[in-house]
């Protein structure tokens, strides 16, 4: 027994050291088959078992007692990839005991939900993809790469390539957008960052493309709901970032928690191993999302959670996170003979390979470097960067009578707000690996802008919870009534030339189970705006918000708006900077902002309806109290110049596949000022085998112009850009007439026409 116990350890011992040949696909691949052979059962199915830190977690709870038993089970092999431990020494700790504990010292990888940032934090992805940066959007995740596994972490969940199109969905600050196209393209920026070009490297992490699939579409927007959707909407919709993110090499992809007409996602065959694995080619790892193979109980599709361990390994599931369910259950369906063990083999390989592309075979601890940790976390290169992205990140609403830029002198200013001193809020749901009151404020960026000539009046609480200090997983109480500090406030708005208000969400109000059924600004906000306002009508408003919000009376009343979402580590210096014009802002909505929310779901690239109108008779699709647009558009945002396009011309008016249209407009800078303009592309398929959006995003141009400079902006239109998922179930182009639109946002008016023939 001792013998062959030693004997394996050095077989094993003997693969893992051989640094040179893990690079060598074929060798890899024997070695994997060499380590299986050597596995037992147990083993193996442990390598599919993934558990959170035995100290923080980002769901619900294991029950009492479970951490004890789930430390024994790391000792006994039996756990693969743990969750939620950060740092070098807690990791170090943990890889050890893998490692030197364990039977067979397969190393463990460690994952964590860097979603936008680690302990720097950039700004969150919804706000990132305003800027429509890709460069920028790609250095963002490489930042987050450099820093989380300077920290020892070898795998983020992230990016969230969800597709969402209700506002209420607290995750849309997770996402990109309502957009595919431009989702599509974030999608492989954000894992070309994570991964860069070798996932061995110690400072790259495998990315995780979620959450498979339409998870963004839960009904009401309410989180972790059914989701019903058609054949189309999801060919045509949610597919297309999960297709982009395979083809970008994404190393894992996470199921959702929402079933899919009648299927729980995680358990769905026909979605993981038809689509993703035979039709897609995915060949990396999947992984369900927290506890997701055990609410296929709860959900009414497992009938116990042996039921849910076959359901999900026979879908194509590899690892069980927090199930605790795999590890408990695959064995006996093996031994009962419900699962064939090849199941088990198949995705034991995929991980084992996995651990391989990440080089940890090679060095379990190549990632482990105390002084890399010190030099690395929260350094000013980092810092500097998260800035950049976070001033590309803001869009300007309104500007009357252009309120700003702000002149730097000679301007007595009032701040007043519930978020213009937080630290906490601009740092989103997803800080739980940085430190809580860490950002720069608004008001300290200001101080340290201009100088100390600023009254700053909190005018009344946000949230009501002890300290201000709210935990991942615990419910905030918004402010509803307290109104005491609006005098003061309002006294400092009247002394003042000039008052911003800075105000909004609450970092915790969007993200996992953070689902709102109202969009409004929440608590006695608006009322604090309203009662400045009053007093003193030059107000700028500032909003920290991870959602699209209602924000009919401010777009009404208030001159000028800023949409600053939440920002990250350098907030306030980001604001500071857009505000007095250091920085001209250039970012435009990926999401479209609802007049109120009874229009949700409102989104650019809807279909015309068989009314469309407007009418004079009150038969045509439309609200009878609200109109039909969004207050602000997808797409939009405006700039401190202006812009003039003109000249759209076409080069042919017929295309076959074998050829290209090009296109053209001239862009001119009118305006005083340096700016940044996103030139956006959009066509229309008048006629289709299924019906057509009145428009869909096809490109787009970023293009800076010095004042008064032009210049001709050019794009290219061939066959494929036009292929959807049609009534075939192909994904092809359909001959006919399709009409062009090019303009700075989704209502882009610039207009010619072309048609698709044989
Ligand atoms: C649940 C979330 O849905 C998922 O996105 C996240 O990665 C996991 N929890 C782990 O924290």
């Amino acid at each position: 027994m001792k013998t062959n116990f030693l004997i394996l350890i050095f077989l094993v011992k003997f693969f893992l050291v051989s640094a040179q040949a893990s690079k060598n696909k074929d060798l890899v691949e024997v070695k994997i088959d060499s380590i299986l052979n050597l596995m037992t059962l147990d083993e193996k199915i442990g390598q599919m078992n993934q558990y959170n830190g035995f100290w923080d977690a980002t769901g619900p709870n294991p029950e009492g007692g479970e951490q004890l038993k789930k430390y024994e089970s790391l000792k006994k092999g039996l756990v693969g990839s743990m969750l939620n431990v950060r740092g070098v020494d807690e990791i170090s700790a943990i890889q050890k005991i893998a490692v030197n504990e364990t039977r067979l010292g397969i190393p463990l990888i460690f994952a964590n939900d860097v979603i936008h940032g680690y302990k720097t934090l950039s700004p969150i992805p919804l706000a990132e993809s305003a800027s429509w940066d890709l460069k920028e959007i790609e250095n963002s995740a490489r930042i987050a790469a450099l820093e989380s596994s300077a920290a020892g972490t070898n795998w983020t969940f992230a990016p969230m390539v969800d597709i969402s199109r209700d506002p209420r969905w607290g995750r849309v600050m997770e996402g990109a957008g309502e957009d595919t196209y431009l989702a599509s393209l974030i999608a492989k920026a954000r894992i070309k960052g994570f991964q860069g070009d070798d996932l061995s490297k110690h400072n790259t992490v495998a990315a995780t493309a979620k959450h498979f699939a339409a998870y963004g579409f839960s009904e009401s927007g309410r989180d972790y709901n059914t989701v019903d959707i058609g054949d189309n909407t999801l060919n045509n919709v949610i597919y297309p970032p999960f297709i982009s993110s395979v083809d970008a090499g994404v190393a894992t992809v996470m199921t959702g928690f929402n079933d899919l007409d009648g299927i729980p996602v995680t358990g769905n065959s026909e979605l993981i191993k038809g689509t993703l694995r035979n039709k897609w080619s995915f060949e990396g790892v999947v992984i369900s999302d927290w506890g997701s193979i055990r609410e296929m109980i709860p959900h009414g599709y497992a009938k116990n959670a042996d039921n849910a361990a076959e359901l999900a390994i026979k879908a194509g599931t590899d690892i069980d996170m927090e199930s605790n369910i795999y590890v408990r259950k695959l064995k006996k369906l093996i031994i009962d003979d419900i699962i064939d063990e090849k199941l088990i083999d198949d995705s034991v390989k995929k991980i084992l390979r996995l651990k391989f592309d990440l080089g940890l075979f090679e060095d379990p601890f190549k990632y482990l470097n105390k002084e890399r940790e010190k030099e690395i976390l929260n350094s000013p290169e980092l810092q500097n960067a998260v800035l950049q992205m976070a001033k590309k990140s803001i869009v300007l609403l309104k500007n009357s009578d252009n309120l700003l830029p702000l002149k730097k002198e000679d301007l007595k200013i009032a701040l007043i707000g519930p978020l213009a001193n937080d630290k906490n809020s601009p740092l989103g749901n997803w800080r739980t690996n940085s430190d809580n009151n860490t950002a720069v404020s608004v008001l300290e960026g200001m101080v340290k802008y201009i100088g100390n000539e600023i009254i700053y009046e909190k005018g009344a609480d946000l949230i009501l919870n002890p300290g201000g200090i709210v935990k991942f997983s615990e419910k905030i109480i918004i402010n509803e009534n307290d109104k005491s500090g609006f005098d003061s406030a309002k006294i400092a708005a009247s002394k003042s030339d000039i008052a911003i208000v800075v105000i909004g969400e609450d970092g915790f109000q969007s993200g996992e189970g953070r689902s709102r059924s109202k969009i409004d600004i929440p608590g006695v906000q608006l009322d604090l705006l309203k009662e400045i306002y009053k007093v003193n009508n030059k107000v700028v408003l500032i909003l920290m918000n991870g959602r699209p919000l209602d924000l009919s009376w401010a777009d009404e009343n208030i001159p000028a708006i800023l949409e600053t979402w939440q920002l990250g580590s350098q907030t306030g210096n980001a604001i500071a900077q857009v505000l007095y014009g250091d920085y001209n802002p250039s970012g435009k909505l990926t999401m479209s902002f609802p007049r109120n929310t009874g229009q949700i779901p409102v989104y650019y690239n809807h279909k015309s309806t068989g009314r469309p109108g407007p009418k004079k008779v009150v038969f045509w699709s439309h609200f009878n109290d609200v109109s039909n647009t969004p207050l602000y558009p997808f797409g939009y945002g405006l700039s401190y110049t202006s812009f003039k396009y003109s000249n759209l011309k076409i080069d042919k008016k017929f295309l076959n596949a074998n050829q290209v249209i090009n296109v053209s407009i001239l862009l001119e800078n009118t305006g005083e000022l340096k700016g940044r303009e996103v030139v956006q592309l959009y066509i229309k398929d008048k006629f289709g085998s299924i019906t057509r959006p009145v428009r869909e995003l096809k490109g787009f141009k970023l293009v800076d112009l010095e004042p008064g400079e032009k210049t001709q902006v050019n794009f290219k239109i061939s066959e494929p850009m036009l292929k959807f998922y049609n009534a075939e179930k192909n994904w092809e182009s359909e001959l006919g007439v399709f009409e062009i639109f090019i303009g700075p946002d989704s209502n882009a008016d610039l207009k010619e026409t072309f048609e698709l023939i044989q």
